[in-house]
């Protein structure tokens, strides 16, 4: 089959042809991505193809995001692949830079979010939020997109990158898609592949943790304190599980909460052996 997918590397080029593209009345949409595409991206991609004329993806694995100690090396990257699957749901575009494209030796600027950052991952990821904020900055200056698709399993990117929109008045709108799932409920992630046999089946504590969290606020259970110490519960049951935070909180601030009075979000993070997951869900109260 004939491959109609265009790879562009070059921010010039790619820069030119967005101008191309909103010249001739096409809305672009933008879906950041770091590869090693899976059911999940494939979601966001979905979701873009119907917001627009013009579909492009980034796939760049951003340096600036991952801390000194953390897995930019290791991160998993399948270009091949990736391209085939991009087809496969009609991206017209990846735009693919290298790492030198994106930051000069010269390079100097970040983009940086007073209080939503030090929530969640915060703590244990100093500068990761600066990175991301930064990359995605850069992106959309690039690809210059009508509107951009997230997942919702990076919640606290999520939040930061529509705050940070709203802020510097960014003329694009944000979209989120809900969180994709293995069959048995672990969410999906490129890091998943890192688990061993015995750590993928420790891998389904977060969402076990999480599906807990809503059933004892369907019990009518609201004291957050109890919530998180029976997620915890849950985490800690299974073989090599280390928890980085549970989290209940408001679901704009990201700031504790002491009660569920209303939805709430419910945030993870949890090293499985070496591999730090993260997953969310947002605790409602049924009436
Ligand atoms: O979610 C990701 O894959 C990355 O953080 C993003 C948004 C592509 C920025 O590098």
């Amino acid at each position: 089959m004939e491959s109609y997918i265009r790879i562009i590397k070059n921010i010039d080029h790619m820069q030119q042809e967005a101008r191309q593209l909103l010249q001739t009345g096409k809305t672009i949409v933008l879906v950041p991505t770091m590869g090693y595409l899976h059911e999940g991206h494939l979601a966001l991609m979905r979701e873009g193809r119907k917001q627009g004329d013009a579909l492009v993806i980034s796939i760049f694995v951003n340096p600036t995001q991952f801390g000194p100690a953390e897995d930019f090396q290791a991160y998993p990257r399948d270009p091949d692949r990736d391209v085939s699957l991009a087809e496969s749901v009609g991206v017209d575009i990846i735009f693919t830079p290298e790492a030198e494209v994106m930051y000069d030796k010269a390079y100097q600027t970040s983009v940086d979010l007073e209080m939503l950052p030090r929530y969640l991952c915060g703590p244990s990821r100093p500068s990761h939020f600066s990175g991301v904020a930064t990359v995605v900055t850069k992106l959309l200056n690039i690809v210059k997109p009508h509107v951009a698709v997230f997942g919702e399993k990076d919640y606290q990117q999520l939040a930061i990158i529509r705050r940070m929109v709203h802020d510097l008045n960014f003329d694009v709108r944000v979209i989120g898609v809900p969180i994709v799932r293995e069959s048995d409920g672990l969410a999906m992630s490129s890091r998943n592949t890192y688990l061993s046999e015995d750590e993928r089946r420790s891998a389904l504590s977060l969402y076990k943790a999480l599906q807990r969290a809503q059933k004892s606020v369907a019990q009518g259970i609201r004291d957050a304190g109890q919530l998180v110490h029976s997620a915890s519960e849950v985490l800690c049951s299974y073989p090599n599980t280390k928890i980085d935070y549970v989290s209940v909180c408001d679901p704009g601030t990201l700031e504790n909460v002491n009660r569920v009075e209303g939805p709430t979000l419910m945030a993870l993070a949890v090293w499985v052996g070496k591999t730090r997951l993260i997953d969310n869900t947002i605790l409602t109260i049924e009436n």
